[in-house]
Parts: structure tokens; C-alpha cells; sequence
């Protein structure tokens, strides 16, 4: 093939994450190390994209034919507008993660919920089928994780808010999905005793605050899988006491993680070595 004619970039595959600010995101690390081990010659690189030069980044996407980037805080929801097409998943959920280039067309996914559902039956709940779950926080987070909870034929989605109307709202917009109900944080205790799995999507108990938690455990059997978001700190307050109570507990890094991956699979069609990746995640914690 004569240079410059269908290989783009000196056939270096160029990836990367837009995010304001940028300069802390585990991604770059976790892809460099997943591209290298897949033999892949390219570069995922931090992008540092305001509001308002979004639209021009997603057009240098296209012109400098990077293969996709993902896409995080601020910028999940409104990269949807410089959008050529938007999975169905992503539309429902609101939200943009991962985009694809493919020859000039833009492709918007969302990765998260599936990454973390992933990661739940990989390292702490293989069946989510007929199981109830308890959901803390009804924002981005959790909507990407309820959506791809619903797809599993749970018994119920209990959706507890600190703002019960955004729950309730949730609860209403989804009642095709899956069996859903709201509650406050004081009801919780009375849906605890039923509970299988209890998902903490909230920002409560995240460094620094690593004190704080969401919600009283006591109630909760000790059969019951605690999961958390969060993975700074890898164990939270949240994660402490549900061990303490004698129930498994699972904490964020898989979801990261398996967010990766699943982008990855969206840009290269084969999946990377997810330990490779886990390793690269937790040196860079350490
Ligand atoms: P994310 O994308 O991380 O989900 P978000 O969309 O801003 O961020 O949503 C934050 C969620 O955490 C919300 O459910 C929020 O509750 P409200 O809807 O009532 O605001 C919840 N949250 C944040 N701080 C909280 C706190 N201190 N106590 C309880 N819930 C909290």
C-alpha cells in the first residue's frame, strides 16, 4: 500500500479520554498497557477538553483519524450532540462514554453499566437473575447501572435518593425494564431485610471523606453482596461495615476496569487482557 493511502498516522492506532480536568484519569495508563499487550502500536492519550471546544474536539476526532475516545466528566452528557449515531443503550441511559470513529462516523456507546454489571458477576455475584437489589443515588452513575441491572431479570430494583422524586422519576421512565420502586433513605431500612445486593452509586465516602457512608446497614442479612463505586479508597466505610456484618463486598475498581474493556471491544473487535489492565490500575493507585 502506498504510504499515506488508507493508513492513517504512520499506522499508529490513536486513542484518548476527554475530561475536564484530565490530568488524574487511570485510563491512559490502563489503555497504553492494554493496547501494548494486545501488540497493538498506538497511543491513548489524556485530552484536556473545556465545554466549550467539545464540539471542535469531536471533529478532530474525525480529521485526525483517531479510532474513538472515551469520554468522562463533564462531557458524558453533552458530547451527544456531536454525534452521528447513539446506540439505543446510551440514548436510554443519557449518556455517552465511548465513541467510535468508523471512517468519519461517530458512534456513541455507554460501557459503564455493563462494565460494572461485569465486574458484579465476575467477582461477587455470578447469577443476577430473580435477586433484589438496592440502588443508593439516582444521578449518571446510577442511571447507566440500573439500566444494565434491568437487563438481567432482576426481581426488583429498590431505588433509593436523597431527592426521591429524581428515584421516583427513574422508577416511572423504566417500568418497561425491570420491577422498580423508590424510597428515602429513612425507608431503606425497612426494604434492607430483603435485600441481596446493595449498590452505593452516591460520591458518599470518597477520598476524602472516606468517614462518611450512605446508609445504616443493620437489617441487612448477612447473605447479602455490598457493592461501592467507589475505588478511592479501594475499601470504603461503606465496604468496612458490610464486612463486618458478614457480607461479601465488592468495590469499583472492576467497574473501571470492565468499562475499559468493553470500549476497547468497541474499537478493536477483540477483548484486551482485563489483568494486564487491572494490574496498570492498581501500581498507579499504589
Ligand atoms: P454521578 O454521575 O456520580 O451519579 P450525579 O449525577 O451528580 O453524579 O448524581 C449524584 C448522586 O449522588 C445523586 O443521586 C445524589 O443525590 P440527589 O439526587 O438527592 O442530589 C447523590 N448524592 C450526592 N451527595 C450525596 C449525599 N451527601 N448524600 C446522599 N446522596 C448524595
Amino acid at each position: 500500500q502506498a504510504p499515506g493511502k488508507g493508513v492513517h498516522n504512520g499506522g499508529r492506532v490513536l486513542l484518548g479520554v476527554m475530561g475536564d480536568p484530565i490530568g488524574h484519569s487511570k485510563s491512559p495508563a490502563m489503555h497504553q498497557a492494554a493496547l501494548q499487550k494486545a501488540g497493538i502500536t498506538g497511543a491513548y492519550v489524556p485530552l484536556e477538553v473545556t465545554d466549550s471546544s467539545l464540539e471542535a474536539a469531536l471533529l478532530a476526532v474525525k480529521t485526525l483519524n483517531f479510532r474513538g475516545v472515551n469520554v468522562t466528566i463533564p462531557h458524558k452528557v453533552a458530547v451527544m450532540d456531536y454525534l452521528d449515531e447513539i446506540d439505543e443503550e446510551a440514548r436510554r441511559i443519557g449518556a455517552v462514554n465511548t465513541v467510535v470513529n468508523d471512517h468519519g462516523t461517530l458512534k456513541g456507546y455507554n460501557t459503564d453499566g455493563r462494565g460494572y454489571v461485569r465486574s458484579l458477576k465476575d467477582e461477587a455475584v455470578p447469577v443476577l437473575a430473580g435477586k433484589t437489589f438496592m440502588v443508593l443515588g439516582a444521578g449518571g452513575a446510577a442511571r447507566g447501572i440500573i439500566y444494565a441491572l434491568a437487563q438481567e431479570k432482576p426481581a426488583k430494583i429498590i431505588i433509593v435518593n436523597r431527592t426521591r422524586d429524581k428515584a421516583e422519576a427513574l422508577v416511572q421512565e423504566w417500568s418497561d425494564l425491570a420491577l422498580m420502586t423508590s424510597c428515602t433513605y429513612e425507608d431503606a431500612v425497612h426494604w434492607l431485610p430483603v435485600v441481596d445486593v446493595l449498590i452505593n452509586t452516591t460520591s458518599v465516602g470518597m477520598h476524602p471523606h472516606t468517614d462518611q457512608m450512605a446508609l445504616q446497614l443493620e437489617g441487612l442479612r448477612s447473605s447479602a453482596v455490598v457493592s461501592d463505586l467507589i475505588y478511592n479508597p479501594l475499601e470504603t466505610k461503606l465496604l468496612r461495615e458490610a464486612a463486618r456484618l458478614g457480607c461479601t463486598t465488592h468495590g469499583g475498581l472492576g467497574m473501571f476496569i470492565n468499562q475499559g474493556a468493553i470500549a476497547f471491544e468497541y474499537w478493536f473487535g477483540f477483548a484486551p487482557s482485563v489483568e494486564t489492565m487491572r494490574a496498570t490500575v492498581l501500581s498507579s493507585l499504589n
